[in-house]
Order: structure tokens, then sequence, then C-alpha cells
């Protein structure tokens, strides 16, 4: 039976209500007594051969019969207008299919895509599509722009000085923070600042476009296809089934890529124009400039805390250089609800800048924060003489410190008396010298959402071969979540991982699936596999139960073979299958609502260890321990890989990346990556990874995200451990050989 309920959904901590069709979900949870075949077990990519062997089509692998190459006329200039802009003559380019130029492309979330007025560096002006790639560069050196530049502004200081924002500063409270910290034992009052960080997703921004019949489909390298379709369907006036968005395969998005971005728009309208498929390919720089950023920002704080080290009240405010727009991520998050406080106010000035947009950067917000707030706990710390792993666990909050709702489930003390059991934290002082190598280790705690939600649906297919093919509408932007439903579907039906085909990344084909955002996807997508993969259960035990004259309760489905419970009966289950002819077994699942009143949230907590070099302010990160709470592991290989790439993502930040812009000119000098430091597999610290792997009782299959938790408290932990190595706080990230030289010699 189907319903329509009311019901709360969230996405990176923003919470809004919606109706949500609700089916039966006729799965049972699995049995706590009963050991699972496959759920809980490490398996390698089911998409690993295509990957290795270079058969995986990505988007920008695809090649249409007829297709033309597009490219974009970008502002040189931080601020300018555009006097006059050649057209017709790069029009008469040979080869040239299509030029567009200001006006001639939809609003995209309304603002222009394509700009007289480019307000940054990068800013799209024009674009072309032609025969080949030389012959669009040619068209773009023929439409001959007039720039007339303006003055501009780049500096976060010199934004905040001008009072220019992007939205409305903000402030919350709760309590009375100036009584409180009157009356504190202990008030430390900190600043720091983090750098803009580049996504730098090995695939950059893409996408192929192609009309048919006055149907849409656009093959694009994007977080959420149905996202993209409904943009797309919007902005052409075309109904959201007469679009079609196809993602495959993508080369990673890390939050840059929601929805169709400006790539889909303007492919989408060469390609109208011309009525030939139109690719579009970002450059690096392109990337690097005009497809988003983490925003950097300046945080201070004021916390204070009694004797004990409870807190009792905490200030903080984040200065956000946003460029010339953007999401205002939750950067004060972590200092409003990782510790239980009674006293609290924050204040966030979103700046604008003449840069590009700041977009979501995996744990968008709440990383930066951390790394701010997490420091200014142990400062408070050794003010007052207690140990930074003490002074967290006398602080667990009981109940989520916004809202004041009870956690579905929560175990972040566990991840901190595990991880600094890993590390042996005790001993920590043991490795402190004198010489010019210093040691330490720091630790820090991690708070996110990732409860995912309601709507996600799968269909589970299973016809005479024996091997289930999974039908959902998700994208698998590189996490791993085909793998992991494969999981779920072979353990419902007693199959092998292997044997399940995996079908995603297809707005034709399938049921809505969610943006891979706000670590959302598997909390959202996995019951409704296992409920699609359920019925198909059922319906494979009826005809087992009539063809081998045995209870469907005495059957078990294992390794592909139909079973009884006192181990009599064996068949495979092609045996069965086989039978089926040209008809299948197919299932449906949805995902249900979440519980209304309580929070679902993920935790954590790593501890590093350094090593810094005091004569040349090199600092290594040798060692991370990871312990999350994301409630059950489905497939572990794939979550330490998560835990991994998180963990490496943030030592890039506190340690090599940062975007640095030319003061004179409001360009940016370091788009590509031989300036834009990534880290290596050198740069990789050993990583030890544990998970508490308790399902969340309140959750159907008791599944939370884990693409952002991994991410959030690293680079803290690492600023703990070089201020535990050194004696000496570094306000300000990245932790460059510069910064440290100077940090000691104060
Ligand atoms: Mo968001 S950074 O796409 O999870």
């Amino acid at each position: 039976m189907a319903r329509l309920v009311r019901t709360q959904v969230e996405m990176e901590g923003r919470y809004e209500e919606r109706w949500t069709l609700v089916e039966d979900d006729a799965s049972p949870e699995y049995d706590p007594n009963e050991r699972l075949a496959v759920v809980g077990h490490p398996h390698t990519r089911v998409s690993a051969a295509a990957r290795l062997s270079g058969s995986a089509r990505f988007i920008s692998d695809i090649s249409l019969p007829g297709m033309v190459h597009a490219a974009v006329l970008r502002s040189p200039h931080a601020n300018a207008r555009v006097g006059s802009l050649d057209l017709a003559a790069a029009a008469a380019v040979p080869g040239v299919r299509a030029v567009i130029g200001p006006g001639d492309v939809p609003d995209r979330d309304r603002r222009p895509v394509l700009t007289d007025a480019p307000e940054y560096a990068g800013a799209a002006v024009a674009a072309v599509a032609a025969d080949t790639p030389e012959q669009a560069e040619q068209a773009l050196a023929a439409l001959a722009p007039a720039w007339e530049p303006l003055a501009f502004v780049c500096d976060l200081d010199d934004g905040l000085a001008r009072q220019d924002f992007t939205a409305e500063p903000s402030e919350t409270s709760r309590g009375d923070v100036d009584a409180a910290l009157a009356g504190a034992a202990a008030v430390v009052e900190t600043e720091y600042r983090t750098p803009a960080q580049l996504q730098n997703a090995l695939e950059t921004h893409c996408a192929v476009a192609a009309w048919e019949s006055g149907d849409l489909t656009v093959w694009s390298s994007t977080q959420g296809i149905f996202a993209a379709r409904d943009e797309l369907a919007a902005a052409f006036e075309l109904e959201p089934d007469d679009v079609r968005v196809v993602c495959e395969y993508m080369g990673g998005g890390f939050g840059a890529k929601q929805g169709s971005g400006a790539e889909g728009f303007l492919a989408a309208e060469l390609a109208r124009r011309s009525q030939r498929p139109v690719r579009l390919v970002f450059s690096r720089r392109d990337e690097n400039v005009a497809a988003g950023h983490r925003f950097p920002t300046a945080q201070t704080y004021r916390i204070g805390a009694d004797a004990t080290g409870r807190l009792v009240g905490i200030e903080s405010s984040a200065v956000i250089g946003m460029g010339v727009h953007g999401w205002v991520f939750p950067v004060l998050t972590p200092a409003e609800t990782l510790y239980a406080c009674e006293n609290v106010r924050s204040m966030v000035l979103p700046v604008k800048l003449n840069l590009g947009f700041s977009n979501a950067f995996r744990a968008p917000g709440v990383m930066e924060g951390t790394f701010g707030f997490e420091q200014t706990i142990d400062e408070l710390a050794e003010a007052l003489g207690i140990d930074p792993l003490e002074i967290r666990l006398r602080n667990g909050a009981a109940v989520e410190q916004a809202s004041g709702r009870p956690y579905t489930s929560k175990h972040l003390e566990t991840c901190q008396r595990r991880v600094a059991e890993l590390a042996g934290w005790p001993e920590r002082d043991a490795l402190r010298t004198d010489g010019r190598i210093r040691r330490g280790m720091g630790m820090a705690s991690q708070i996110w959402w990732g409860g995912g939600g309601p709507p996600a649906h799968a269909t589970v297919r299973l016809g005479r071969s024996g091997r289930p093919t999974l039908v959902c509408g998700f994208q698998d932007i590189g996490t791993g979540t085909m793998t992991a439903c494969a999981v779920i579907v072979a353990e419902s039906l007693g199959v092998a991982v292997d044997s399940v085909r995996v079908r995603a990344g297809d707005t034709a084909g399938s049921g809505y699936g969610p943006t891979s955002g706000g670590s959302m996807t598997m909390a959202s997508v996995a019951p409704a596999v296992r409920s699609a993969a359920h019925h198909v259960r059922l319906q494979l035990l009826d005809l087992a139960s009539d063809m081998f004259e045995i209870s469907a309760s005495d059957i078990v489905l294992r390794d592909g073979a139909v079973g009884s419970r006192d181990g009599t009966l064996h068949h495979e289950i092609t045996e069965i299958t086989a039978k089926l002819g040209d008809a299948s077994l197919v299932g449906h699942g949805s995902r249900g609502p979440n519980p209304d009143d309580m929070r679902i949230h993920t935790f954590g907590c790593q501890v590093a260890q350094v090593a810094v070099d005091t004569l040349t302010g090199r600092l290594v990160v040798e060692h991370v321990w990871a312990v999350h709470d994301v409630g059950r592991i489905i497939n572990p290989m794939g979550a330490m890989s998560q835990v991994t790439g998180g963990i490496l993502q943030a030592v890039g930040f506190a340690l090599t990346e940062e975007r640095v812009v030319d003061p004179t000119t409001g360009t940016v000098v370091n788009a590509g990556f031989e300036d834009y430091k990534v880290p290596t597999m050198a740069d990789t610290p050993e990583i030890v990874c544990e998970f508490v792997d308790t399902p969340d009782p309140n959750l159907a299959l008791g599944v939370k995200g884990l693409g952002e938790p991994p991410i959030i408290p690293t680079a803290a932990a690492i600023g703990n451990a070089f201020a535990h190595a050194t004696g000496v706080r570094l306000r300000e990230a990245p932790y460059t050989p510069r910064r440290v030289l100077e940090g000691l010699e104060q």
C-alpha cells in the first residue's frame, strides 16, 4: 500500500518539510544473532575490472556521431563590463556551428550563465560550438571582446572592511554567553584562518548534450542526475521526463558537481542551436576558477569552562570569503553542537569578493570550523591543565545541542576512547624530544549529519541466468555505492556479490535516487535496495517451496543455492530461474521516512602524529588513527577507502593546498596541478581505521553516511599535534614550511 506522508529531510544541515511517497517495506531487519553472509565483509569494487581496463565510460569519454566541440570565452578581469563582442565574426569562422553570448542561455539558479558584467576572472561571457576544438578556439579569438575593467576586491579583510555581503550576516544564540564567560574558571580567545581549497576532481566539469525530437539528453559528470534533470527541464521549459541525464562513471565531484552546472546549460543551448550533439569539458584552469571552491574563513572563538573543564560558554564568529555568491555553509556548527554547552552565541559574515563562487566541498563549512574550534578546545584544556582526551570526554552532549532533540544513536565516546587506545595516547609525551625533529600527537572529534532520507527507489530483477540486476537512480561518484548496493542484494538473495549487475546513473531507466551530497546516498538508497531485493527473495522462496515441496520458512538461500535448514536439500538457484524462460521476478523498494523528533548524526574521532623539521619547516603527518561511528558498515573495504581519501584530502588542506590570488590583478595564479599542491601517495600517512559498526536502531538497515565524516577532524588533529610537538600554535592553514618557520621563530 502506498501513502503520502509529510516528513523532514536534511541536506548538509539544512532541514526542509516535504511530502514523500511511502510504500510498505516488507524486509525485516537483519537478525542480530545471525551471521550475515556478505554484509559487513570486505568486497572489492564491482566496477574494478571496468575501471582498471579503461572500459568504464566516464563523461569525458562520451563521443557521439556528429558531435561538435564547445569552448567558452571567460573574462580575464576580476571585474569588468564587456563593451563589445563580435558574435558574427565568430560565426563566420569555418566549422563553427553555433555562437552564443550574454542573455542567450536560460538563467541557472536565477543567475545569468553568460554575462556582459563579469564579476570575477573566469566568469563566462560567450560560448561557441565548432567541428573541432581548434576551430572553436579560433572562433573565441574572433569574438574580439572589448573589456572595460573595473575596481575589484579579492582580499578577505578588504571585503569585510567594505561590508559587502552575499547574504545578511546572521547571529544565533542560546543562553547568556557573557554572564557564563564572566563566571568561568578559564577563558581562551583564539583566531584561526583557513584557505580557499579547490576541489580538483580528476575529471573536470563536463557535459555532452543532444536533442532528439524535442527531448534533451545530457551525459553529465554530476553528483545528482535527477537534480540535473529537474534543473535543465525547468530552464529549457520541458517536463522532467523529457530530459534524460546519464552519469555512468564520473571522476569525482567532492561537492562541486551538484545538479547540472553551467556546462550542462551551455552544451544544451549550443546543441539546440547547432542541432548537433555538443561536448563541453572544462580545462583544469576553468575548473579551478569557475567551478567553485571551499571558501576561506577567518574564525574567532572565546570559550570558557569551569575548573573541572566543563564548557560554560562558547562565542564564535566566522568571516567567510564567499566569492561572488554561494551557499553559506555551516562553519560554526562544531562550536554550536559538538559538545554540551548551554550558553552559545555565533555570528557569520559572508563577504562578497571578486572571485569565483564558493561551492560545496566535502563537509563544507564544518571541516573548516572544526579546524578552529577543536584547536581552541585544546587551548582551553591546556589553560586548565586537563588532558585533551579528558576535556572531550567531560563535555559529551547527550542530546543534539541546537534543537534539544535526542540522537537516533551516538557513539562518540566509544570513538574517542578507542582511537586513544589505538594511538597509544597515554604515552604521547614520550614522542617529544628537543632535537631538530620534533614529534607530537593531537586529536580532534567529528560531528556531521548523514542520515539520508526519502525519496529513493530501487528495482531488482531476477531472470533465468540467476544473476540479479539492480536498477537504481543513484550515481556512483567514485565512492563505491554500486558495490555496497550489490552487497545488499547479494545478502537478500544468497548469491555472490560479483554476480549482481548494478545499473545506476540514468534517469530514464530508474525511479528517483538522491543527489550524492551531504553523505546521504547509502543511507537513502540502501533500505530501498534491500526492500526491492526482499520482494524478489519472497517470490524465489515461493517458487522453491513449490518446486521442492518444502515450507518457505525452512529454506536457506546461500552461495547461489537453495538449501534447507536441516541441510538435506541443495539445489542451485539456476535450477529454479532456468524455468522462468523470458519471465523474471521483479521487486520494487523505496526509502521510508526518518523518525520524527530525532536528529541523525555521524560521529568520529581521529588522532594524528606529526614530525616537524625545525630546520626546514617541513611538517610530515606520520600516522592518523581514525575511529568513526556511522551505524552499520555494509562494505568495510569501501568504507576504509572513504576514510583514507577523506584523511588525505584533509592532509592537503592542512599542509599544502591553498588558492593564491594575485592582489594586483585579482586572478588565481595557481589554478593548475603544477602550482596547486594536492597530496600524493608520498604524503599519505600510515592510516589505521576502525568503525564502531553498531547499526542505528532508529534507521532501516542501521546505515548512516560516510562520505564527509573522515575529512572533518584530520586538519584540527594535525594542528593539535603540531602544538604538542613544538609548543607553538599555528593559526593559519595550510601549514607550509614558511608558516612553520615563522611560527617557530616567535
Ligand atoms: Mo556535498 S560536499 O556534495 O556532500
